[in-house]
């Protein structure tokens, strides 16, 4: 077979983007991404090319592609009958109902786009399966493809996992460490890695492409989401010994990751992780290894969760504390509310969770994020998800009035800013939630001068002069910093 047309089922976050950079990096290659989506496709469309994800570099390669051999289309059915290869890059969220509730993946998705390719193909195709899935998924599809075909279509089905991180999603597909190709260990399936390899050879050299068995590639992509998400939980461990003792977490991680074998990468303490992938993919891990009788397995990786829930409830006690037990009316700022910085992003935000807890305690929040608009804030404050979930990730039943109170509790305590100085005047508080650049260079003097006294500096993510703001007059805290009183003197030279 030689490749001149892939479709790609799924235009989010990786569907997207990843097909973007295909389509730049091959240009002999017609590449159409469909979506269910009529808003999300219109917006891919669009005139002006405001794309519905933020992310750095995406509009070049989108402006030099779009028309040329990249198509956006909700005309699903085309594109699946045109394609040689069709990638899978539909959503797996955690279910939120039923077997497995807030611990399986849901893959009502996945079925349905392949049930669908089932019922279209009229020729042979190569399916990849690029969202992330439980191993053994693609034996699922593999199944669905072969009972619905009867016109002797035959399909290949990979797994190729995709491993780019967002707000980098650009420079990771561009440059990637590696690509993973899983395939069936047949001569035919074989070639179908070999079909797939070839695209990618287009633009990465052909040593950073690892060909596997299919579990291997399926089992690696949970794999390093779960190593990776352990390091955060790992060093946001330490903050809390660090902020017991007198260390200094950012020492910690510095004299621990000059050790060539652990790196100095992810180990950057934080109020908690989030993102659409680290708990996810840890609970669909955990899921899995419980589903294969391995509780010890099970437990070990459920570990990473709580001790990221309780990294997220350990900083929002700390702000509480600090401002003399109790935030009932005061106000303070939220700086930040995408799960990371040159992101939209905001699913699973550690600063969705800081909200809640200070919203329950009867805080007043004034919230600021140059990227993340204010339906979204709104939406995922009010969302059922949040208003249900309860400590440690576990879900209690919410009533239709819980969370219309809900609705009106956000009103009244809730505003969003435009303008981070306005945001901060008249706060009791501030509280880095997101490690956004432009938070680094504002003007805190300022912004001292306009807030109530004492003023309460909360570094969620360790990036400001905090040197430099005591010396304003602030009281500043951080993750894995122990204050003393000399903090509150000014630092003489
Ligand atoms: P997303 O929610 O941004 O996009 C998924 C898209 O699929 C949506 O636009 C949805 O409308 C569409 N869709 C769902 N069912 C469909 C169907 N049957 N036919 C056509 N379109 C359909 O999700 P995402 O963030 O792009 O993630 C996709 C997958 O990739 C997930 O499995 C995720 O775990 C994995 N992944 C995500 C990232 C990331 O950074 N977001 C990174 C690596 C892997
Ligand atoms: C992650 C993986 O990195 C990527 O390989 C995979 O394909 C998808 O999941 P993503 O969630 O987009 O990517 O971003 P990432 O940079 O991994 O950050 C995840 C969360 O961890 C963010 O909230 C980030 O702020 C936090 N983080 C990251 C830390 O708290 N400390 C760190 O040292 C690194």
């Amino acid at each position: 077979m030689v490749v001149t047309n892939i479709c790609c089922v799924g235009a989010g976050y990786v569907g997207g983007p990843t097909c973007s950079v295909i389509a730049a990096k091959c240009p002999d290659i017609r590449v159409t991404v469909v979506d269910l989506s009529q808003q999300r496709i219109d917006a891919w469309n669009s005139d002006d090319f405001n794309l519905p994800i933020y992310e750095p570099g995406l509009k070049d390669v989108v402006k030099e592609c779009r028309g040329r051999n990249l198509f956006f289309s909700t005309n699903i059915d085309e594109a699946i009958n045109a394609a040689d290869i069709i990638f899978i890059s539909v959503n797996t969220p955690t279910k939120t109902y039923g077997l497995g509730k807030g611990r399986a993946p849901d893959l009502k998705y996945i079925e349905a786009a392949a049930r669908r390719i089932a019922n279209i193909a009229t020729g042979n195709k190569i399916v990849v399966e690029k969202s992330t899935v439980p191993v053994k998924a693609a034996e699922s599809i593999h199944r669905i493809l072969f009972a619905n075909t009867t016109n002797g279509v035959r399909f290949q089905v990979l797994s190729n996992p995709e491993f780019l991180a967002e707000g980098s999603a650009i420079n990771d597909l561009m440059n990637p460490d590696r690509v993973l190709i899983g395939g069936e260990q047949s001569s035919s399936g074989l070639r179908a890695v070999e079909e797939l390899s070839w695209v990618y050879e287009h633009w990465i050299p052909k040593e950073k492409i690892i060909k596997t068995n299919t579990w291997s590639s399926e089992l690696s992509k949970l794999a390093a989401n779960a190593f990776l998400a352990q390091r955060i939980s790992s060093i946001n461990a330490m903050s809390a010994v660090c902020e017991a003792t007198g260390a200094d977490v950012g020492e910690v991680a510095h004299a621990i990751g000059t050790d060539s074998r652990l790196g100095p990468k992810f180990l950057q303490a934080s109020l908690g992780f989030g993102g659409s992938c680290f708990q996810k993919d840890v609970l669909n891990l955990v899921y899995l290894c419980e589903a294969l009788n391995l509780p010890e397995v099970a437990a070990y990786w459920q570990q990473v969760i709580d001790m990221n829930d309780y990294q997220r409830r350990r900083f929002a006690n700390k702000v509480i504390g600090c401002l003399f037990n109790t935030v009932t009316d005061k106000t303070i700022t939220i700086l930040g509310f995408a799960f990371k910085k040159n992101t939209g992003d905001t699913r699973e935000s550690s600063s969705i969770y800081m909200c809640k807890y200070l919203m329950d305690e009867g805080a007043r929040l004034h919230i600021y994020d140059p990227q993340v608009a204010q339906e979204q804030i709104i939406a995922d404050l009010t969302h059922r998800d949040i208003s249900e979930k309860s400590e440690r990730g576990k879900f209690k039943m919410a009533t239709t009035l819980e969370t219309e109170t809900e609705w009106e509790k956000v009103s009244k305590l809730v505003k969003i800013y435009n303008n981070p100085y306005e945001a901060l005047e008249g706060a009791h508080a501030f509280v880095v939630c997101t490690e956004w650049d432009e938070f680094k260079e504002l003007d805190y003097l300022r912004i001292y001068n306009s807030m109530l006294k004492p003023a309460f500096a909360f570094d969620g993510r360790r990036i400001l002069d905090h040197d430099s703001l005591k010396n304003i007059g602030f009281h500043v805290e951080t993750v894995g910093h122990k204050t003393t009183l000399k903090d509150f003197l000014p630092i003489t030279p």
